[in-house]
């Protein structure tokens, strides 16, 4: 049997943290093994919402690069590379943009919300956003995107696109299916979800003694002042911490935090320690990497080489299809 075709992306944002980690990158991390697939750094998207300040781009891309293979990505398994590197995105973008209705793009969910909350990204670039996910998907012939809920009306854009030109022109591309992720939601050290827009982040490239750091700052019960007030884990961060990195004691955690036989600190401290044993793996990766600078650069040279004669074959189908 041969094995199904992936392609997702992440955009170079600077700040990846354990959120995003646990989110999005673990599950590639799993999905390497069933599936050849094509994971890029989207730069190219990153530019539709963040295009007036791109000092800082070449800087988010290694480090994104550094956080992946941190991560457990296999960079010989997969085909990593950056999306500006091969061109042919660019070019079936446009290509796309040609036979997209202006209806189906003013549609998106995400776009309505977010021309409402920033007006000032009402450019053709970022209404275009789903296009370039389509470019994105084709060029591999993927047919299978791992995807959270938010992002399916993308998908099905991506779909309606695929039967337009294979309609239109020659039957080439596959329709790509969803692969629902199952979002496991990691809170902030504050309690709300953890993302960089609240600052409430652990950085995936935390060291353990920042972990530390970072776990002492966490948010308890409010209701629990003194070590001798009982507490509720219901409604505690570093609770909802241990039940992700310390699976095996969260009963005893449970009924220690109810009964104050535990304090918050000492919970904290538990918490830590697991943190670091769980991401040691990740930890010995990127100080390797780290001492090693020229490699991240060769992995991305080499996976944008072998997308781009993926990419370039399929390019070619595509000027034959429409005559070009
Ligand atoms: P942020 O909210 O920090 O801006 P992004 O929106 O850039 O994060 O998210 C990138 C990826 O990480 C997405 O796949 C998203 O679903 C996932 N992700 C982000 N924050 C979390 C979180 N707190 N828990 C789980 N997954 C998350
Ligand atoms: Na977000």
């Amino acid at each position: 049997m041969t094995k199904g075709r992936i392609f997702s992306g992440m955009q170079p944002s600077g700040k990846f943290h354990l959120g995003n980690y646990f989110g999005a990158l673990e599950n590639w991390v799993r999905l390497q093994h069933e599936y050849e697939c094509y994971f890029s750094i989207v730069d190219l998207h990153a530019l539709t919402s963040s295009y007036e300040d791109t000092k800082k781009l070449p800087e988010n891309i290694q480090n994104m690069a550094l956080d992946w293979l941190s991560g457990g990505l296999d960079p010989e398994k997969n085909i990593i590379f950056v999306q500006s590197h091969v061109k042919e995105h660019a070019e079936l973008h446009l290509l796309l943009s040609m036979i997209t209705p202006l209806g189906w793009l003013e549609r998106v969910p995400t776009y309505k919300d977010k021309l409402q909350q920033l007006g000032q990204l009402n450019t053709y670039g970022f209404l275009g956003y789903p296009v370039l996910m389509t470019a994105d998907i084709l060029l591999y012939k993927a047919d299978t995107v791992p995807v959270g809920e938010d992002q399916l009306p993308h998908l099905e854009l991506a779909r309606e696109m695929v039967r337009r030109f294979n309609n239109m022109y020659t039957d080439i591309f596959p329709e790509p299916q969803a692969r629902l992720s199952q979002a496991k939601l990691l809170p902030g050290i504050d309690g709300r979800k953890m993302s960089k827009s609240y600052g409430n982040e652990i950085p995936f490239a935390a060291s353990p003694d920042e972990l530390r750091a970072k776990v002492r700052l966490m948010v308890t019960d409010p209701q629990r002042v003194k070590k001798t007030d009982c507490g509720n884990p219901d409604v505690c961060t570093v609770f909802a911490f241990h039940k992700i990195f310390n699976s095996g004691e969260v009963a005893e955690i449970d009924a220690q935090c109810r009964s104050a036989s535990i304090g918050c600190v000492d919970c904290k401290k538990r918490l830590a320690e697991h943190m670091v044993t769980a991401l040691a793996d990740n930890h010995a990766r990127r100080q390797a990497l780290e001492n090693n600078p020229g490699r991240i650069k060769e992995i991305l040279v080499y996976g944008a080489e072998r997308a781009r004669t993926v990419a370039a074959a399929t390019m070619a189908e595509v000027r034959d299809a429409m005559h070009l």
